[in-house]
């Protein structure tokens, strides 16, 4: 329902978005996940129409994203990165416009606003970051469209919206909806997705099914060292660290059960201060790709 093949935009100075390619199917809620600069909200641009491709093709049921742009605004429900509305109007009148242009109903909207707790009735220059977004979600839903793109949807919503907004995409997945969603948030690519692809420097480097990952067999190891001296010798060691705080002196490490002598064999010429055992988890998963160079998380 979704496709895009060999997509490139180069901005220059290895910027932008590189050969990537990916399909969401009809039904199904598809996590695009990476570090900030990765590339995401370019990909979910050209998916709109809104840039051209310098490569490839972005298509939505078949259609060329960029050529039938048009199409593709009345067919999809968009949340943008970064919410811009126009200043000079109330949220009611914002509203009241959407609703003309996407031919939405009002119970449908009365419903959007109750659940986030809207009041629209403020002029859009005062309105705080949330109300913004929260704003942009009801746009979003309000003519209930079959497919959605979601850019960090709920970038500047507390966590009790958050969560709210978590129930919302569950259930319109439940319906049926096909959906993109752009996240750093792990518990909404736990709460829905079933498959994601994970985007570094402009490439796609994983793609992956969230349940063959939350019933894998590898296990990850937390350990706390006593000693910093312990800790930095261990981050040279070249296992596969999936987490690890340098304050805090503690690791996460996935292994393999065949490895598990090694680890042991290494662990025990260091001070422990904690060793545990647990399932490598689609949050360690999630975390790993947001390493930075050195090994350490940057969430
Ligand atoms: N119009 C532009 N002109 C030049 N460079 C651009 C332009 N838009 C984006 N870039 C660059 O392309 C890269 C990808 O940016 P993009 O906004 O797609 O990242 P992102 O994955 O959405 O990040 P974030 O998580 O911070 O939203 C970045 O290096 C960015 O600086
Ligand atoms: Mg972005």
């Amino acid at each position: 329902m979704i496709e895009v093949k060999n997509l490139t935009k180069d901005f220059g100075f290895n910027r932008g978005v590189f050969d990537i390619s990916f399909e969401v199917k009809k039904g199904e809620a598809y996590g695009f996940l990476g570090p900030n600069g990765a590339g995401k909200t370019t990909t979910m641009r050209m998916l709109m129409g809104f840039s051209q491709p310098g490569k490839g093709i972005a298509t939505i049921n078949n259609s060329d994203c960029w050529k039938n742009y048009y199409d593709i605004l009345g067919e999809v429900g968009y949340i943008p990165g970064e919410v811009a509305l126009p200043e000079g109007l109330s949220g009611l009148e914002f509203i009241e416009m959407m609703k003309k242009m996407k031919h939405a109903d009002d119970s449908r909207i009365s419903y959007l606003l109750d659940m986030f707790e809207l009041n629209p009735d403020q002029s859009m220059k005062k309105m705080s970051i949330g109300d913004k977004r929260k704003l942009a979600i009801v746009s979003a839903f309000m003519s209930d469209p079959n497919i959605l793109i979601l850019d960090e949807p709920t970038s500047g919503l507390d966590p009790i919206m958050q969560n709210k907004f978590i129930e919302l995409i569950k259930s319109e997945k439940k319906r049926g909806k096909t959906i993109l969603l752009s996240t750093h948030i792990f518990e909404e690519v736990d709460a829905c997705c079933d498959r994601l692809s994970i985007i570094k420097d402009g490439k796609i480097i994983s793609t992956t099914d969230t349940d063959t990952i939350r019933n894998n067999e590898n296990k990850v190891y937390k350990i706390e060292f006593l000693q910093d001296e312990d800790f930095n010798q261990f981050m040279k060691s070249n296992m596969n660290i999936v987490y690890s705080n340098k304050t805090k002196r503690k690791v996460r490490v996935a292994i393999n059960d065949k490895e598990i002598n090694r680890l042991i064999k290494i662990i025990s010429t260091y001070q422990i201060k904690y060793f545990s055992e647990s399932q490598f988890t689609l949050e360690d998963y999630f975390l790993k790709y947001y390493k930075d160079r050195k090994g350490e998380s940057s969430l």
